[in-house]
């Protein structure tokens, strides 16, 4: 009889002969073997390790088959193959229309922002720019419940999967999507709290990702200016569109080398994540305001 134990052992081996490459949610092979051998299986990840010693179902064999197949073969990440990924608690429609959800700053909004909101009240309206599947807003209608959201992207196709996201947490009485270039679409002083994870891969660093990246929208990873693009323009259409104690959480990665040789007098305060990720940084609206009014943003 082949159980769950031996067809997790038989997923394992493959995908660890295959070389995958775990950047998109999951931090090892087999984690996705766990999850694949599931799904294939229509089984919640949350299981008892009971199951491990229980019979496969052999109506699943051709569908973790080709779910294998997908991974190895054609390097297609764990979620888009499920067409579901985990953030944080939550799960999301996740497709080529947008990228794997997998953004650290999903751990800060699950703790409250604390201590980088300093408004005395929750922030009110909050926008998600970059948004992709609308993970990140979707997150912060959660924690912040009485906030009004807008997910914010480009890309029309990554809209449409963020109105699925809405609808599938029933949260389209307080979040919207707007197609807007950045924070373009946004009045002066009319955002509390902005989220952005924009594109901060630059042109060679596009070339040496593992193959993995190629299944995810081009747009989504590639900025111009070695990365640092985007996040120039967001930094400075940050300072008006945030309201008075407004705050903008700003992810870059490993681009945070480039965006400090380009910006050498902002003084950016990356923040240590415990869960892990780098170059993220918490900058409060008076920060844009100095920078400004200093000359140096
Ligand atoms: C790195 S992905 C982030 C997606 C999502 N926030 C997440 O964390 O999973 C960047 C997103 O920025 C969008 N984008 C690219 N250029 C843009 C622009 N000029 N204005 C607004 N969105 C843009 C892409 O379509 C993509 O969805």
């Amino acid at each position: 009889m082949e159980t769950f134990r031996t067809k997790l052992r038989q997923v394992d081996k493959a995908l660890a002969e295959a070389s995958v490459y775990c950047g998109h949610g999951y931090e090892s092979v087999h984690d996705e073997a766990v999850a694949l051998v599931l799904g294939a299986a229509h089984l919640a990840p949350n299981q008892s390790l009971d199951l491990l010693d229980q019979a496969y179902p052999s109506e699943a064999n051709e569908r973790l088959d080709a779910l294998v197949r997908g991974r190895c073969e054609d390097r297609m990440p764990v979620a888009y193959l499920l067409g579901v990924a985990y953030l944080a608690g939550l799960s999301f429609l996740s497709d080529q229309r947008a990228l794997v959800p997998r953004s650290p700053i999903a751990h800060l909004i699950e703790e409250g922002l604390i201590p980088w909101w300093r408004g005395t009240e929750p922030p009110s309206v909050i926008a998600d720019v970059c948004c992709g599947g609308g993970s990140l807003g979707i997150l912060a209608a959660k924690r912040f419940l009485k906030a009004r959201v807008w997910l914010a992207d480009l890309d029309a196709d990554a809209l449409a999967l963020a109105s699925e996201n809405i609808a599938r947490h029933r949260l389209s009485d307080r979040v919207r999507c707007v197609q807007s270039d950045l924070l373009t679409h946004f009045g002066e002083q009319s955002v509390d709290l902005l989220i952005a994870n924009p594109p901060y891969v630059s042109d060679r660093e596009m070339s040496e990702l593992p193959p993995e990246y190629r299944q995810e929208p081009r747009i989504a990873l590639e900025a111009e200016a070695a990365g640092t693009e985007l996040a120039v323009r967001l930094l400075r259409q940050a300072r008006s569109v945030l309201s008075a104690d407004g705050l903008l959480l700003l992810e870059v990665g490993e681009t945070l080398v480039e965006l400090e040789a380009r910006l050498e007098r902002v003084p950016f305060l990356w923040l240590d994540l415990p869960q892990g990720g780098s170059g993220i940084a918490a900058i409060s609206a008076q920060e844009l305001r100095d920078w400004h009014a200093a000359g140096i943003l």
